[in-house]
Order: structure tokens, then C-alpha cells, then sequence
């Protein structure tokens, strides 16, 4: 029980100190409705369109700019330089996983927005993960970053079930 606690608190931790500016720049185009699509409207030898039309320049550039903030707020607050550089390519490595998740998601025929589990959810993580781990970062313990990746998981479903409840979502999920 104390080790479950523990490792709760822990990843929490984690998330809120190392994974604040992947989480904003994950969740700041979400605001957009329309932009230029990154692969502009270009297909694969498969027929489907590269990423669709819900990966865009201004995604990318909301998400940079919203996740670059947040590292340099961070790393002031915190008095620590190291979380410029985590923070800056936590953002980054974030939308290139949710890019390349949606890659994948195409290539299975899965239209922009159907949604496909797990892989919708921790996309940006694992982007964001790898990408600082390039430039040092370690997590502290690999059951926080487990249980991290578990309270994304959960904390989506229930911010969707809310959404769906207050008639903001048309599906609970
Ligand atoms: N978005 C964007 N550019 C990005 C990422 C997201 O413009 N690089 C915007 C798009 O309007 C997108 C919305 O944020 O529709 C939600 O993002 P996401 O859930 O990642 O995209 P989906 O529409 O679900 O598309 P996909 O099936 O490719 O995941
Ligand atoms: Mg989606």
C-alpha cells in the first residue's frame, strides 16, 4: 500500500515537473479548427493521405510556442536551467509523436479523429520522453514513468467523459 502511494506521488511528480511543458504543447492546438496541413494534402504509396488534415504548421507552432513558455517559466521558477532544454524538447518530441501516431493511424485507414486507444493518449509521451532522453533526461524510477503514463491514460478518459457530460463532446471517449 505505502509503495502503491508512493508511486503514485512519484509520478505525479514526475509529470507535473518534467512533463508540464509536453502536456501543454500536446494539448494547445487542440483549439484550432482549421490550418495549412503539414503534409498538404499529399498521399503515401498507399493511397492515404501522409498525416491528414489534423496535423498542421499552426498546430505545431501553438504547441512550440505555449510549451517553449512554460520551460522557460519553469526553469525560472525552479531556478534550474536544465528544464530550458527537458522542457524545449519535451514540446517538441510531443507533437512529433502525436505526428507520428497519426502516420500510423492513416496507414491503417483510420480517418483524422477516429480514435485508436492507448496510442491516442501516450503518443505524446513516448514522443516526449525519447526526445528529452536524446538531451539527458532520465526518469527517476521506471514505475513512476509507468504509473505516469497510467494517470494520462485515465485522467483522458474522465476529462472526455466530463466533456461528453456537459455536451461540449458528442462521443464519451
Ligand atoms: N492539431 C493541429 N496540429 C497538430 C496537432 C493537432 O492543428 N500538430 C489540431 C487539429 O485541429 C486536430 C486537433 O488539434 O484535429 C486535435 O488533435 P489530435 O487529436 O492529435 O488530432 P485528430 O484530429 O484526432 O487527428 P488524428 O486522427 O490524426 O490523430
Ligand atoms: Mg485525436
Amino acid at each position: 500500500m505505502v509503495d502503491i502511494i508512493s508511486i503514485f506521488i512519484g509520478s505525479v511528480l514526475i509529470l507535473m515537473r518534467d512533463f508540464i511543458a509536453a502536456m501543454v504543447a500536446n494539448a494547445s492546438p487542440v483549439f484550432l479548427n482549421r490550418g495549412t496541413p503539414i503534409d498538404r494534402g499529399r498521399v503515401f504509396v498507399d493511397g492515404r493521405r501522409l498525416l491528414g488534415d489534423g496535423k498542421t504548421f499552426e498546430g505545431y507552432f501553438l504547441g512550440l510556442f505555449f510549451g517553449y513558455t512554460v520551460a522557460v517559466a519553469e526553469s525560472l521558477l525552479l531556478n534550474d536551467s536544465h528544464y530550458i532544454i527537458y522542457g524545449m524538447m519535451g514540446a517538441l518530441g510531443a507533437l512529433v509523436g502525436d505526428s507520428v501516431s497519426s502516420f500510423f493511424k492513416r496507414r491503417l485507414g483510420l480517418k483524422r479523429g477516429a480514435p485508436l486507444p492507448i496510442v491516442d493518449q501516450l503518443d505524446f509521451y513516448i514522443g516526449a520522453a525519447a526526445f528529452m532522453w536524446l538531451v539527458g533526461w532520465r526518469p527517476p524510477r521506471i514505475s513512476y514513468f509507468l504509473g505516469a503514463a497510467l494517470i494520462i491514460i485515465i485522467v483522458h478518459r474522465l476529462t472526455n467523459y466530463l466533456a461528453y457530460r456537459l455536451h461540449l463532446k458528442d462521443v464519451p471517449w
